[in-house]
């Protein structure tokens, strides 16, 4: 139906004659002349109709934002003036010969100065994708999953599909399930994650396995997290820690010179534990300058309880971030901060405005300052290198509230303070604790039940599981988590032994694993792997701020589509050929 797209009509055609097929995004009439911008999903074009052709000019006058159109007219360069240069196609425009309306539409339900709220979107999310910005994305979208493909095929990768009616993988949320027919009162999950089919390809001898595959997890939502995502999934046989760093890395490094121009350089590795030390998170975003600075050792003495306290308990930590420039804070900015860090457990945020580091403790303005001498003061000066404007920030409490609560004031005021540079910062985080202690005690794995631990034997492990080192990596890019993976356990008795660490039955194991530790007697080779978000991928690389900005159809924060409308109720019928019985509401609420 057409000769081109109409985004990509440019110079080199003027003077042609072309057919355009698109929708109209905007009229406007002149008075016998009349100006189309005409849409497809490459682009805009503008078109126009004057009285030269008297029978399609006044068709044009009856076209309205949407309809769907057909034209065909004559390139010419636009006249002195008019040149869009923002435009690939600023420098033509179109005189149009004929016009023929393909079909009519309704006033869009979307405003066109897109002051639509989300649910109104993802509500009439075909219209929404019609926006040349989303257009982009979902082309955008496209060409990395394209790339991926090629590279990880030109590198041996077998693209395999593994089941989504399965059991369940533990990768720490709730699974959905779903339930079957033909075994009344059973259940089968929805995975979230290939995990144990690609470890179980490996077992076949598959050797490099990928696949672009969907994931579903039912858990709280967020920006970056949705039910059902996507993963580039990959799993390697024979290949190190090390190897498999370096085989992602060139992948995401290729794809970002290919796709952005953007050379990504060599990625820095960083432990788990200086991680959390330095940035007070296991996704440091290294883009902000300043870091967490450890003062416990100065600060053992003061009378302040609040510092001296935790800074003589082992399992307390007290920290400090210098923002630079933060001296111009008000008062209510640092209450805002203080309230702030509550969410993660801080039971305030002592503060020290720096106004002149040469003058020592009298150059300095705080509420602590009564408690501290002036050699503590001059050695936190230093210790945080505080320069004349900057204000320090300071938690004391439990080590984990005082990393997160800090970690998270970090990446807050940098943000409110426009102190994140515009740089691509990647990073491997390595070398992550095999377990974490929750609140009962009882142990959960940081990564997943399947990873391998460095360089411990089954009775090491099992003699001392909490100080143990998981052969785990994830990458992350401007603090946010990209991808992770491991090398997996590959022997049936570590693998039975760390279940025996989570406190797994072995008749529980049986039950949800069986079949992985009966493939682990099979001769299983040594392997490993990872798993990119493929959403979050592409939401940093189209500088978005979520990833329901780059999936087709996503769904809302409570996990609902409004397009659809689902989930749904579904038939008695239905529930009673799966023997199921819905409570009701009433129970639901007690429950
Ligand atoms: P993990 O659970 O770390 O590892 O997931 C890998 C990557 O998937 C992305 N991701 C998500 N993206 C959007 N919404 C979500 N709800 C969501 N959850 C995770 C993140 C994350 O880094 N099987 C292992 C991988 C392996 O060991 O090979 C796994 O799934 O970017
Ligand atoms: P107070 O003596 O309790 O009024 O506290 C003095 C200053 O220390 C206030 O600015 C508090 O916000 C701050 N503060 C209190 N508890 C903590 C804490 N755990 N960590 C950091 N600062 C705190």
């Amino acid at each position: 139906m057409r000769t081109m797209y109409c985004g990509e009509v440019t110079e080199a055609v003027i003077g042609q004659e072309v057919e355009l097929v698109g929708w109209v995004n905007k009229q406007r009439d002149l008075g016998g002349v009349i100006f189309l911008d005409l849409r497809d999903r490459a682009g805009i074009v503008q078109v126009f109709f004057d009285s030269d052709t008297a029978e399609s000019t006044a068709l044009a006058t009856t076209l309205r934002n949407e309809f769907c159109i057909k034209i065909k007219g004559l390139v010419r360069p636009r006249p002195e003036g008019q040149v869009n240069k923002e435009m690939t196609t600023g420098g033509i425009e179109i005189l149009g010969l004929e016009l023929e309306i393909l079909n009519r539409a309704e006033p869009s339900p979307l405003d066109s100065n897109q002051k639509n709220s989300e649910e109104q979107r993802l509500r009439y999310r075909y219209l929404d994708l019609r926006r040349p910005e989303m257009a982009q994305r979902m082309q955008f979208r496209a060409k990395v999953s394209s790339f991926v493909r090629r590279f990880l095929d030109e590198n041996g990768f077998l693209d395999v599909e593994t089941p989504i009616l399965t059991k369940a993988t533990p990768e720490g949320a709730r699974d959905y399930l779903v339930p079957s027919r033909t075994h009344k009162g059973q259940f089968f999950a929805l995975p979230q994650s290939p995990q144990l089919f690609k470890q179980l390809l490996m077992m076949s001898g598959l050797d490099r396995y990928y696949q672009i595959v969907k994931c579903f997890r039912d858990e709280d939502l967020r920006a970056d997290r949705q039910p059902e995502f996507t993963q580039i999934d990959i799993e390697t046989s024979f290949m190190s820690a090390d190897q498999v760093m370096a085989i992602s890395e060139e992948m995401i490094v290729n794809l970002f010179k290919e796709m952005l121009d953007v050379d990504l350089g060599t990625f820095p590795k960083m432990t788990y534990a200086d991680a959390l030390r330095r940035f007070g998170s296991d996704k440091p975003d290294l883009r902000i300058d300043f870091e967490l600075v450890d003062i416990a050792d100065l600060v053992k003495e003061v009378e302040f309880k609040v510092f001296s306290d935790p800074a003589n308990d082992t399992e307390s930590r007290v920290a400090a971030i210098c923002v630079p420039g933060g001296a111009k804070l008000s008062r209510k900015n640092i209450d805002e901060y203080g309230k702030f860090v509550t969410i993660y457990g801080a039971k305030g945020l002592a503060w020290m405005k720096v106004n002149e580091v040469a003058k020592g403790i009298d150059g300095v303005q705080s509420p602590i300052a009564k408690f501290l001498n002036e050699a503590i003061v001059i050695e936190l000066l230093a210790r945080t290198n505080a320069q004349d404007g900057d204000i320090i920030l300071f938690g004391a409490d439990k080590i984990n509230i005082v990393s997160e609560a800090i970690g998270a004031l970090r990446l807050k005021v940098a943000e409110d303070m426009g102190l994140i540079s515009a740089q691509w910062k990647p990073l491997w985080v390595i070398d992550f604790p095999m377990f974490e202690a929750l609140e009962d005690g009882s142990l959960t794995p940081l990564h997943h039940p399947f990873t391998a631990p460095i360089n411990m034997t089954v009775e090491e492990l099992e003699a001392s599981p909490v100080g143990a080192i998981s052969n785990a990596y994830d990458m992350v890019l401007n603090g946010c988590e990209l991808g992770g993976g491991s090398v997996r356990i590959h022997k049936q008795d570590m693998q039975a032994a760390i279940f025996r660490i989570l406190n797994i039955s072995d008749e529980e194991a049986q039950d949800k694993f069986g079949f992985l530790l009966e493939a682990l007697k099979y001769g299983t080779p040594p392997h490993a792997g990872l798993a990119f978000g493929l959403d979050r991928l592409i939401m940093l690389m189209t500088g978005t701020s979520s990833i329901r900005e780059v999936i087709a159809f996503p769904k809302t924060a409570s996990a609902a589509c409004p397009l659809t409308n689902a989930p749904g109720f579904a038939n008695p019928a239905a529930l009673a050929e799966l023997n199921i019985a819905v409570l009701k509401e009433e129970k639901k609420e007690q429950a």
